[in-house]
């Protein structure tokens, strides 16, 4: 398991951020004249993350960050990359806010990527040729966005808020990532957001079959050069809009799988998917949500080879492996997530349809702030504000 170089280079150590407040999806069953069980089975989902005023991509990302910065050398940073869709400039990329608010120094190279929700991966990807060409670098990647469809649309049941920020290296304590991956691309109108517009345009149904029919090149495409077979990974991880959608893609790779490998590998998708299903759709950071979730969860993996399905509407689709690594679990934070997940407030619909209508308006009118983190303070002079609480 190593790059072209013959260097072991991958994840070294994860961290996330999700907002304070949630949705159950229940209250919006039933508040949209929809049998609950629609949402929490056909789509597969329990709770939605809601973003205040102040949680943005950079304050997200920020705090994400936050979580692993106690941990990172920062003296050997070269590079800090956002992957994000939600956007807060046209121009200045939102890494150099984040840069600046969690204190990395001016000598780092700094930018940020874009392409739906491939945004994390292709900031994965660029950070290992990074490291593969300069070893004694690391590379943080930061992946944070806020997914919104709007109100009474049949996309709201999959919205959501959160980051995951990553720290690429050689010799990397969580998993070795394989520079062998499988690509597909092509230009098609599954999902965008033109300039302008706050919401998500989808054509909803359209852009399940294309994530599968990505999938499925890719997955093949993987097997057949490297002589695998479903039976042959711990885990089959993916890029969760909603945790139902992953289950699909999940049974089109089981297709011709025996009975005992179906059953493992179901096991393991649900341990991939217990984070999405109680925050939504992160889109860069979705994939990496579930790669902490199932690390997080599952029995020992060390040694283990896992499977990884990126998908970016517009659209691109990757299929990659890695090597889980002995000790993985001393470098997580699998208790403090818990308490993250478990400490959060819950809204009714009232209070949810008013942080959604307020989200983008509010930013000069509220005043109400965090009690801890990293936050968006409102707009001067043309410029965002944060601050930490
Ligand atoms: N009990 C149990 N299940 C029920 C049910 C009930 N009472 N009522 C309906 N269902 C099931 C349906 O049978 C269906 O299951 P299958 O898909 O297995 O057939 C499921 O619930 C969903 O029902 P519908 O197809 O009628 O759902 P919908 O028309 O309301 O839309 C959606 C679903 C298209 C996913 C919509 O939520 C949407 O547009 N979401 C945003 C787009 C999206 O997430 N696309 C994913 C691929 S694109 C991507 O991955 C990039 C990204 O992040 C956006």
């Amino acid at each position: 398991m190593s790059s072209n170089t013959g260097v072991r280079i991958g994840i070294d150590r994860m961290g996330m951020f999700v907002p304070g407040q949630y949705l159950d999806v229940e209250d919006l069953a039933r508040a949209r004249g929809v049998e609950p069980a629609k949402f929490t089975k056909g789509i597969g989902q329990s709770r939605m993350s809601v973003p205040q005023h102040y949680d943005d991509i950079v304050s997200m990302g920020a705090n994400a960050i936050a979580d692993i910065l106690p941990d990172i050398d920062v003296n050997r940073l070269g590079l800090l990359i956002v992957g994000t869709e939600s956007g807060i400039d046209q121009s200045k990329s939102s890494s150099l806010f984040i840069k600046h608010l969690v204190g990395l120094p001016n000598r780092i190279e700094s930018f940020e990527i874009k392409e739906a929700c491939f945004g994390g991966t292709a900031g994965l990807f660029a950070a290992y040729h990074y490291v593969a060409a300069h070893p004694d670098k690391t590379v943080l990647v930061v992946a944070s966005d806020v997914a919104r469809y709007g109100l009474g649309t049949a996309g709201e049941i999959t919205q959501g808020a959160g980051a995951v920020a990553m720290l690429i290296s050689v010799n990397p304590s969580i998993l070795v990532i394989n520079d062998d991956a499988e690509d597909y691309s092509d230009d098609i109108n599954d999902f965008w957001r033109p300039n302008g517009m706050t919401e998500a345009v989808v054509d909803g149904k359209y852009s399940t079959q294309v994530y599968l029919d990505f999938f499925r090149h890719v997955f093949d495409a993987y097997c057949g050069k490297h002589a695998l077979a479903p039976r042959d990974f711990a885990a089959l991880l993916f890029h969760l809009p909603f945790t139902k959608m992953g289950m699909k893609a999940l049974n089109v790779a089981l297709e011709n799988a025996d009975v005992e490998t179906g059953k493992r590998l179901r096991e393991n998708f649900e341990l991939s998917a217990s984070y999405a299903r109680n925050v939504g759709n992160l889109y860069t950071a979705s994939l990496y949500l579930s790669l902490m979730s199932w690390l997080e969860h599952a029995d020992d993996a060390a040694g283990q080879r896992i499977g990884l399905f990126s998908y970016g509407s517009g659209a691109m689709g990757k299929f990659f492996t890695g090597c889980v690594q002995p000790n993985y679990r001393q470098h997580l934070h699998a208790l403090a997530h818990e308490h993250m997940l478990m400490d959060r407030e819950r809204i009714d619909m009232d209070e949810y349809e008013r942080m959604f209508t307020h989200y983008h308006a509010a930013e000069d009118a509220e005043t109400k702030y965090p009690e801890s983190g990293f936050y968006f303070s409102g707009v001067q002079g043309a410029i965002r504000q944060y601050s930490r609480a």
